[in-house]
C-alpha cells in the first residue's frame, strides 16, 4: 500500500491542536487546588494542665487550606481528648481531628503557719495543726489520713514520728498526694523543749503571801498556786480582748454583758466568807476560790452572761464556749473537769490566755492545768 504523505497544513494544524491541548491540560492543572490537609508535628500532644499559653497553631506542622478554623483549647480538665480543626477552600470543607492530653504535674501545696514550733515536753499536740492548707490545683483541698495504702491517692499525711515526752529538735514531714499521683514533701521544725517554770507551787492555801507561778509565760492561778494579796489588779490587754469578745457576740446577736472582772484580794475575803457561812466551807470551796487563790485578782478573769449553771445550754453560753478562744479565752472551769481544775463547771466563767493558748486548749478540749501541765 502506498502511503500516502502529510500535507505541510495538515502538519501545522496538528502541532497546533496539539499545543492547544497541551496549554488547557496545563490551565486546568494549575487552577486545580490540592485536596485539604493538615499534618501534625506529634500523633499525639500533650499539654499542661491549665496552660494559658498554648495554642493549637502550635501542633500543626504544615496544611494546605485557604482557611483553618482551629479549635479552643481546654486545659483545665485532665485527660485524652480529640480537638477539630476545620480546613476551609471556596468550595470545600474539611475536618480534621487531632488528639491531645492535658496531663496534671502539679504536686499539691504544702502550707505551714509557722517554719519553727515549740512546744513544752509532754504537751498533747497534734503534729497537723501546724499546717495551714494542703491545696492541688485539680483537687483542691486536699484531706488529712492518718494511714495510707501503697495505692492511694488525694491525700496528705505525718511521715516523722515525734516523741513528744522526750526533749529535742525535731524534723515533721508531711507528705501529700493528689488524685494523680504527683508528691510533694515538707516540713517544719518542732522544738520539744523544757517547760519554763517561774514558780512557787503548792503555796498555803490559808495564806495570801504566796508568788506567783508563770509556767511558759502563763500565769497559773489555782488551788495550789497563789499569788500575793497585793497582786494584780485591771488588766487592759484582757479587759481589752473582753470587749472585742462582747462586740463579736453582738455582732452575732447575743448580748454577754460583764457581770464580775477584777476583785481585790479585800473583795474576796468578803465574798469567800459569805458563801463560808451560807454553804459551809467544803461546799463554798467547789466554787469560789479562797482569798489569794482567785483568777479574779488577777484581771485576766471574767464571769460573763449569767451566773447560772445551764448558762452552757443556752444559745449565747454556747455561741461563747465555741468562739471564746478566738478572742484569746478559754472556758476556765469546763463540765467534768472538777477534779483538775478543783471547781465545778463554770459556764460563765472565761481566762484570758492569749489567742494561740485559747486555741490550743480550746482545740484539744482540755483544762488550763493540763495544759500546763500541773495540778489544781
Ligand atoms: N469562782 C472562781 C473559782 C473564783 O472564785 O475565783
Ligand atoms: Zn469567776
Amino acid at each position: 500500500m502506498k502511503r500516502r504523505k502529510l500535507r505541510p497544513q495538515a502538519v501545522v494544524a496538528l502541532i497546533v491542536v496539539i499545543l492547544i491541548f497541551i496549554g488547557v491540560a496545563f490551565l486546568i492543572v494549575k487552577n486545580k487546588k490540592p485536596a485539604l490537609s493538615m499534618t501534625f508535628k506529634e500523633e499525639k500532644t500533650v499539654i499542661e494542665y491549665g496552660d494559658t499559653t498554648i495554642k493549637p497553631e502550635e501542633f500543626v506542622e504544615s496544611f494546605t487550606a485557604d482557611e483553618v478554623i482551629y479549635p479552643k483549647l481546654n486545659t483545665l480538665k485532665v485527660g485524652e481528648y480529640k480537638i477539630t480543626y476545620v480546613l476551609k477552600s471556596k468550595k470545600k470543607e474539611k475536618s480534621v481531628e487531632h488528639t491531645i492530653e492535658v496531663k496534671d504535674t502539679y504536686a499539691p501545696e504544702i502550707t505551714f503557719k509557722q517554719d519553727e514550733v515549740e512546744i513544752s515536753v509532754g504537751d498533747d499536740y497534734d503534729l497537723t495543726s501546724n499546717i495551714e492548707s494542703v491545696k492541688d490545683v485539680i483537687d483542691g483541698e486536699i484531706n488529712y489520713k492518718e494511714t495510707v495504702n501503697e495505692d492511694e491517692f488525694n491525700y496528705y499525711t505525718v511521715l516523722s514520728e515525734v516523741d513528744l515526752n522526750t526533749t529535742g529538735e525535731y524534723t515533721v514531714n508531711i507528705e501529700a498526694v493528689d488524685s494523680n499521683g504527683n508528691h510533694s514533701n515538707t516540713s517544719y521544725v518542732l522544738k520539744v523543749v523544757e517547760k519554763e517554770v517561774i514558780s512557787n507551787p503548792d503555796g498555803d492555801y490559808s495564806s495570801g503571801d504566796n508568788q506567783p507561778t508563770y509556767i511558759n509565760g502563763i500565769l497559773i492561778v489555782n488551788k495550789k498556786y497563789g499569788i500575793p494579796a497585793d497582786f494584780g489588779g485591771y488588766n487592759p490587754e484582757a479587759s481589752g480582748a473582753l470587749e472585742e469578745l462582747q462586740l463579736g457576740a453582738s455582732q452575732a446577736g447575743y448580748s454577754i454583758p460583764l457581770i464580775s472582772g477584777w476583785r481585790s484580794y479585800d473583795y474576796q475575803v468578803e465574798l469567800y466568807n459569805s458563801y463560808v457561812a451560807t454553804d459551809g466551807q467544803e461546799a463554798a470551796d467547789r466554787y469560789s476560790a479562797r482569798p489569794g487563790f482567785s483568777e479574779h485578782q488577777t484581771g485576766l478573769c471574767f464571769d460573763i452572761g449569767s451566773i447560772d449553771d445551764y448558762y452552757g445550754e443556752t444559745v449565747e453560753g454556747q455561741w461563747l464556749a465555741a468562739h471564746a478562744h478566738e478572742y484569746g479565752f478559754i472556758i476556765r472551769y469546763p463540765q467534768g473537769k472538777e477534779h483538775i481544775t478543783g471547781y465545778m463547771y463554770e459556764p460563765w466563767h472565761v481566762r484570758y490566755v492569749g489567742k494561740d493558748v485559747a486555741a490550743d486548749i480550746y482545740n484539744q478540749q482540755i483544762t488550763l492545768e493540763e495544759y500546763l501541765g500541773v495540778s489544781g
